[in-house]
């Protein structure tokens, strides 16, 4: 087998645990002791967005989770599985949807091909468009109106998250935990969509949830 593209980041890797070295001996023993990652974020799978590159965050600080077009659905376990490990055992402060514009995920919800399995996961985005269909309806722009999208996609999303009973009961033990929605820009800046909460209050009744 000739030398080969995954050969190549077997070989970085030898350079990379190097370098790091290099710079503080200590640094993977430190690490193995355990994690305190105050942040989890939750972002989408595309090779685009790496979430630690793109905030300077180094092992250690972020608990990630990342699926197509950054969703929170609340037949996931695995989303649940991390949400409650991260908020109920990592004690994380803030949770961070991150989209971003110029998204596959978003942008096949926007169109009528039928593309297999990834169908059902996309119909969530549909719902969300539907949702929005009004306002989405009036934004003539195609470019525009897939940004929209995209921005009223991380919204549900961060809506979706304090839904959840482990957001949910996180605030009713006033842990102090907020969450965040932000659009990562292809030029590298993140925007924030400023929806973040910190407390049931906006949630609407028929969503608030009795908890022990
Ligand atoms: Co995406």
């Amino acid at each position: 087998m000739s030398s080969s593209y995954y050969e190549k980041l077997l070989a970085n890797n030898k350079k990379w645990v190097e370098k790091m070295k290099k710079k503080d001996e200590s640094y993977f023993e430190n690490l193995a002791i355990g994690q305190t990652p105050p942040v989890l974020w939750i972002g989408c799978a595309d090779s685009r967005v790496p979430a630690n590159e793109i905030t300077c965050t180094r092992p250690g600080e972020l608990f990630v989770h990342r699926n197509i077009a950054n969703m929170v659905v609340h037949t996931d376990m695995n989303m649940l599985s991390v949400l409650d490990y991260a908020v109920n055992h990592l004690k994380v402060k803030h949770v961070i949807v991150c989209g971003h514009y110029g998204c596959g995920g978003v942008k096949a919800a926007m169109e009528n091909k039928s593309i297999g399995l990834i169908n059902k996961w996309i119909r969530n985005i549909k719902e969300v468009y539907n949702n929005n269909s009004k306002e989405l309806k009036r934004i003539k722009d195609d470019k525009k109106r897939f940004d929209r999208l995209v921005e009223l996609n991380v919204k549900a999303q961060v809506f979706d998250l304090a839904k959840t009973s482990i957001v949910q009961k996180a605030w009713k033990d006033n842990t102090g935990l907020q969450i965040h929605g932000w659009v990562y820009k292809l030029d590298g800046i993140i925007k924030d969509l400023n929806v973040s909460m910190d407390s049931a209050a906006d949630l609407g009744e028929i969503f608030t949830l009795d908890l022990d």
